[in-house]
């Protein structure tokens, strides 16, 4: 019979599918992201064929699961083994996300430098040639015996070779590139990297055999996102940064094996990405001195305190209505801490230009980081100049109360190793902060904003 093919347009950010096109996606409000594909009818059991020693699955009782942890292979670098809650796991499916060229094949090869040793691995290319890969691979000094480099596009053939050849690591750069020849749509299509991604998952799991596969983040909509993606694998990875910068962050949005707040600190050189084993250091290099307009804040990534420069800068607005720019930190909180220090503490922005810049690609969720933002911002206006050894963290509130914040003993540690000596913190926070004698930082409580800016002239 002949196969039913019909029309639907899918959004290349989440996926959600409709069948007359939209402008803005009605599931994740993003613009111009529908594109139309081609949807046959087609069985799932030629899906199914494609993964031919898949074995029937039979109920188990609870109590006799074992219990034991999960096996973990280390990938040789500390801060990808932190992000991934410590190590590769058995059987996972791990998708690596960022925009291209931020250095995803890079930390490919380096994981194989390590685990190419130990391991037979097979990493997949459907991106570049055998001859770049190498090339890459010699400037990176990655050259092990182990490492097998394949150039395919088609699904079912990798998953052939999968089998066949039984690795016990593979990657897939990219998911973008891969094809699934019974679909019509073209390859990087939502349709193309969500099946190409079940036959892959079906295949690593039945094998047990972990996964890493690559995906693009795309702004156009043009090819699929790896949002699309997300509930079918284990863990979700996104590395973040400017590409201009060397900086890159490597941050779990989704991790079935650990915890999903860590992040791994990255710098890109001519030798690959190198761990950052101090990020504060990194992230405070450089720092201007004797300047208005900023402050250090310090926020918990995971389970480590990270110090950050944030900058305001406040200038007379050219046009008639001010401007309002946010760098790193949320542009809705900002305006509402410009709405309070306007509005409790007396300091007039609404002519005002304001903007507001994490320093090094760093972004700041969590409100601790509305003191420092606040200083800045007055800082700027005012032109005080906030010490160079002052820190400062604590949640600002609508009536301008500074709200006590989690692990503020940690923060105040972090602060006084990298050598400042004052820090500004909730005044509820410093009951339970029972700091060492010789920690050598002097803590300040501050109940309202207005004590928190008089504190900076003291
Ligand atoms: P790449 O890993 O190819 O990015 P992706 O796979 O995410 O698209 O990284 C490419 C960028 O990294 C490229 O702009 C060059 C830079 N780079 C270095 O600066 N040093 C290096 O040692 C390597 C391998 C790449
Ligand atoms: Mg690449």
């Amino acid at each position: 019979m002949a196969e039913k093919i019909k029309s639907v347009y899918i959004c290349s950010e989440c996926a959600y599918e409709s069948a007359k096109w939209f402008g803005k996606c009605p599931g994740c409000g993003q613009w111009n992201t529908m594109s139309e594909e081609l949807r046959e009818s087609f069985s799932k059991s030629r899906t199914a064929s494609v993964v031919r020693s898949r074995p029937t699955a039979e109920p188990v009782p609870i109590t006799e699961i074992s219990t034991e942890d999960e096996f973990r292979y280390f990938t040789g670098s500390k801060e990808l083994d932190r992000v991934l809650g410590g190590g590769i796991v058995k059987g996972s499916l791990v998708l690596l996300g960022g925009d291209p060229g931020i250095g995803k094949s890079t930390i490919l090869l380096q994981i194989c430098s390590h685990l190419g040793k130990i391991l037979k691995i097979l990493y997949i290319s459907g991106e570049e040639s055998r001859r770049q890969i190498k090339l890459r691979a010699a400037r990176l000094g990655v050259n092990c015996e182990n490492l097998f480099i394949l150039t395919e596009t088609d699904v079912q053939a990798v998953a052939d070779r999968i089998q066949s050849e039984k690795p016990d690591l593979v990657m897939i750069d990219s998911i973008q590139t891969m094809n699934f020849k019974e679909l019509s749509s073209s390859p990087g299509s939502v349709t193309q990297v969500r099946e190409c991604t079940n036959i892959l998952m079906r295949t690593s799991k039945s094998l047990d055999i972990p996964c890493i596969i690559v995906g693009h983040v795309n702004k156009d909509g043009a090819i699929a996102g790896p949002k699309v993606l997300e509930h079918i694998v284990d863990a979700v990875l996104y590395f973040e940064g400017d590409k201009q910068m060397s900086y890159r962050i490597l941050r779990a949005v989704k991790n079935r094996y650990g915890s999903t707040n860590e992040i791994g600190v990255f710098c890109m050189g001519d030798k690959g990405l190198a761990e950052v084993e101090n990020p504060s250091l990194m992230l405070l290099s450089g720092r201007p001195k004797n300047v208005s307009g900023t402050c250090v804040a310090c926020s918990m990534e995971g389970s480590r305190p990270i110090l950050a420069e944030i900058q305001g800068l406040v200038t007379n607005s050219g046009y008639g209505n001010a401007r309002r720019m946010s760098t790193g930190f949320d542009y809705n909180r900002m305006s509402m801490l410009l709405a309070v220090l306007e509005k409790r503490c007396g300091y007039y922005f609404s002519s005002l230009d304001a903007y507001v810049n994490v320093i090094g690609g760093l972004r700041l969720d969590e409100p601790a980081a509305d003191l420092a933002v606040s200083l800045a911002l007055v800082s700027s206006l005012k032109d005080i100049v906030v010490p160079e050894d002052l820190m400062a963290f604590g949640e600002v509130g609508l009536t301008g109360e500074i709200r006590a914040v989690s692990h503020a003993a940690l923060r105040v540690t972090e602060a006084a190793r990298l050598g400042f000596t004052r820090c500004i913190l909730p005044w509820h926070n410093i009951k339970g902060l029972n700091l060492p004698q010789d920690a050598g930082i002097e803590v300040i409580g501050v109940r309202t904003i207005r004590d928190a800016v008089q504190a900076l002239n003291r």
